[in-house]
Parts: structure tokens; C-alpha cells; sequence
């Protein structure tokens, strides 16, 4: 069941959406050599309660903190550790969820910790710029695979590998819902966009095998070859004439 939202709740989403991005941006600020992902994930959680909402991750089938803080060879779902410690040249992937007035946000944001490697700096660009093509194709009339076809098209023109077990989803009341949105496809198939749907693009890629392990922690996704992988993430409501982007990317990279 696919869920069209009003534009009250439109509304809730963007607000929602909104303090994902500035709580996304504060964690941004702290990520420095030496800082833990555990004291990342403090900052994030005391953001956003100190904003009125409760993180929408902790506790999510059992998640065990705020936020899901991805370094390097982890492509997403990373447990915040007092054993992780960001290095400079790392790539750390943060992703964020509130619950706020009965609707949740969703979002996430790939940081480059000082100077990476070219290679590195070009992966990160590459996925954003795949999150932005997929989300050209959110427009009632098109369909889900318009926009799986654009993600993978892209990241794929570059040799990049596209993670299939993962896909972004419709957002709602419930951080996951109907339908989902694979990061590879064909173009005119999967179900049809209409206006007042909300849902999430989320590329996951990888610069070299798109081949994931699941670790035994329970949550942590990697790439099997150890290379680096990326994830940005955006909630987009369809409209008749295109993408209304519930999350702000300038709210984070102002504050680089
Ligand atoms: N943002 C992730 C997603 O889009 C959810 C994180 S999983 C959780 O699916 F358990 F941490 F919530
Ligand atoms: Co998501």
C-alpha cells in the first residue's frame, strides 16, 4: 500500500527532513581526526532531542544508537563505537532519522575527513551526482525504474559498482514504507509515481566489486573487497511537475 501524502503532511515531512539536514550538518562540524563514531552519535542524538524530536533509528528492530556512521569499507548501517576513530583521508557516511509530529525523517550525507584521495573525492561526487539524477526522474507520470535507471546508468559509466541488497523506500508516518526504490533497474517499469508520494533515494556505491558482507554485528554492511563506498540520501515528494526535495544539502555544505 502506497501512502499519498496531503500537503499538511508534506509539511510535517519537510520539517523533519529539514532538522535531519542541520542535525546531519552538526554532525558534519565535529567530524575531525581523533573524534569517535560514539561521540559522533551523542552529538547527533542530543541535537536532535534538544530540537524536539526523538531519533528515529534507536531502537528501530533493535538498532542500538541515534545515528549509522559508515567509515571507508562500510557502506552503511556502522554501529558508533568508542573503537572507531576517524583518521584524516577517511570517508565517513552519516545517517540520520527523526520522528517528530507523527512522521519520521530520513537522510544521509557521505563527509570527506581532510584531504582524501582523488579517487576517493571522485567516488564521492559520483554518488551524489547519481542521487541527483535519480531524483531528475521523480515526477508523477514516471516510474520507480526511471529512477533506479538513472542512479545505476551513472555510477556504473564510471566502473562504480551499484549495492543491490540495500534500496530507499517510501517515508511516511513509518521510515519504511511501500514502495521500494532499487538503485538499479530498467527505465518505464516498477510501480508508478503520483503526486503526494514521499519516498527516499538512497545510492549506496562502491568503488570497486558492488559485493557486500553482512557483518556479524548484525547490522554493519561492507564491501567484500575492503574498497571504499559511498551513500547519500535525499526524501523527495513527487510532484505533476517534478522533485520537491524535502532535505537540504546547502544547510550541510555551508557549514563545511
Ligand atoms: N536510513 C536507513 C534506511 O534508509 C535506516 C537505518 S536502519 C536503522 O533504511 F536501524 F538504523 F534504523
Ligand atoms: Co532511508
Amino acid at each position: 500500500m502506497i501512502y499519498l501524502k496531503t500537503e499538511e503532511e508534506i509539511g510535517l515531512l519537510r520539517e523533519n527532513n529539514i532538522l535531519v539536514s542541520k542535525a546531519l550538518a552538526e554532525v558534519g562540524r565535529h567530524i575531525k581526526p581523533g573524534v569517535t563514531t560514539k561521540q559522533l552519535d551523542k552529538i547527533a542524538e542530543d541535537f536532535i532531542r534538544s530540537h524536539g524530536a526523538t531519533p528515529a533509528f534507536l531502537g528501530y528492530q533493535g538498532y542500538p544508537a541515534s545515528a549509522c556512521i559508515s567509515v571507508n569499507e562500510q557502506v552503511v548501517h556502522g554501529i558508533p563505537s568508542d573503537n572507531v576513530v576517524i583518521k584524516e583521508g577517511d570517508i565517513v557516511s552519516v545517517d540520520l532519522g527523526t520522528f517528530m509530529k507523527g512522521f519520521v525523517g530520513d537522510s544521509a550525507y557521505t563527509f570527506a575527513v581532510g584531504e582524501v584521495a582523488p579517487e576517493v573525492r571522485q567516488l564521492l561526487d559520483v554518488t551524489k551526482e547519481a542521487l541527483y539524477r535519480g531524483t531528475a526522474q521523480a515526477k508523477a507520470g514516471n516510474r520507480v525504474g526511471d529512477i533506479s535507471a538513472a542512479v545505476q546508468d551513472y555510477a556504473e559509466s564510471f566502473g562504480y559498482g551499484v549495492v543491490r541488497e540495500l534500496e530507499g523506500h517510501g517515508l511516511g508516518r513509518k521510515m519504511h514504507e511501500a514502495p521500494g526504490v532499487p538503485n538499479f533497474g530498467m527505465r518505464g517499469r516498477g510501480p508508478m509515481l503520483k503526486e503526494g508520494m514521499v519516498i527516499c533515494i538512497e545510492p549506496m556505491i562502491t568503488m570497486g566489486s558492488r559485493a557486500v558482507v553482512f557483518e556479524r554485528d548484525g547490522w554493519t554492511v561492507r564491501t567484500k573487497d575492503r574498497k571504499p563506498a559511498a551513500h547519500f540520501e535525499f526524501a523527495v515528494a513527487i510532484r505533476k511537475d517534478g522533485a520537491d526535495v524535502l532535505t537540504d544539502f546547502s544547510i550541510i555544505e555551508q557549514s563545511l
